[in-house]
């Protein structure tokens, strides 16, 4: 039952998300769906819930939708059309409405430790080697330049604001992937991140070398 479930979900969002651009595609999500149950197994929780909100987080994210209400509506249209109990559903979707990075100044809320996984993945995937890749992709989709020296990070102290910025992409790693390894939920995920979160910094330092001509 859960198995196909699953199996059927993977079909819509890979459909759903077919096409993207913006380091938000199928492989994203499948990457955080193989975190999260690789988290799973360290830290608990429900494999079900677990499963079903990595594969549907990005579904309603605001940075695709007009509304995040739309979104949400498409998600639980599915999870009755898969016949999920209430509950469960429910508590995916609440996982999703809170799984998103809403700025600097913002502290997260999630407190479900199904949540709390999902979470951890989703941002496992924005650090490191590929979180490197999908920024650039993403700067470069939505217009914003890839490094202006002029211009400073901005700490976002609230959703809005963070929401309508159009900083360059090196900001980003000082407006969010830098602050992640220290706003991972799980033991298991912090000790992954830290890694990831060392090669960010190599890659920086090598990026101001190549710009200022210093080797
Ligand atoms: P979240 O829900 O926490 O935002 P996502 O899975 O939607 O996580 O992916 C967010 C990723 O999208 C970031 O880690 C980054 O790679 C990219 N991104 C989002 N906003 C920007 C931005 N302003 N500039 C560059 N990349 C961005
Ligand atoms: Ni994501």
């Amino acid at each position: 039952m859960s198995t196909e479930i699953i199996n059927r979900t993977k079909v819509f969002v890979k459909e759903k998300l077919s096409g993207d651009s913006s380091g938000h595609d199928w492989w994203h999500i499948y990457r955080v769906w193989n975190m999260s149950k690789k988290l799973q197994e360290k830290e608990g929780g429900e494999l079900l819930v677990i499963e079903m909100a990595a594969l549907l987080h990005d579904i309603a994210d605001w940075k695709f939708n007009s509304t995040d209400e739309e979104g949400i509506l498409l998600i639980q249209k599915w999870l009755s059309q898969v016949n999920l109990d209430q509950s469960s559903a429910q508590r995916i979707i609440e996982i999703i409405k809170d799984v998103s990075f809403k700025g600097a100044g913002v502290k997260d809320k999630m407190v479900s430790i199904e949540g709390k996984i999902v979470q951890d993945a989703d941002r496992l995937d924005a650090i490191g080697a590929i979180g490197i890749a999908r920024t650039f992709a993403f700067g470069g989709k939505f217009g914003n330049s890839m490094h202006d020296p002029e211009s400073n990070a901005e700490m976002h102290a609230s959703f809005k604001e963070y929401k309508k910025s159009n900083g360059t992409t090196i900001n980003h790693f000082y407006e969010k992937l830098l602050l992640l390894k220290d706003r991972m939920n799980t033991q298991t995920a912090r000790k992954i991140a830290l890694e990831r979160h060392q090669y960010m910094e190599h890659f920086l330092k090598q990026f101001y070398n190549e710009w200022d001509n210093v080797k």
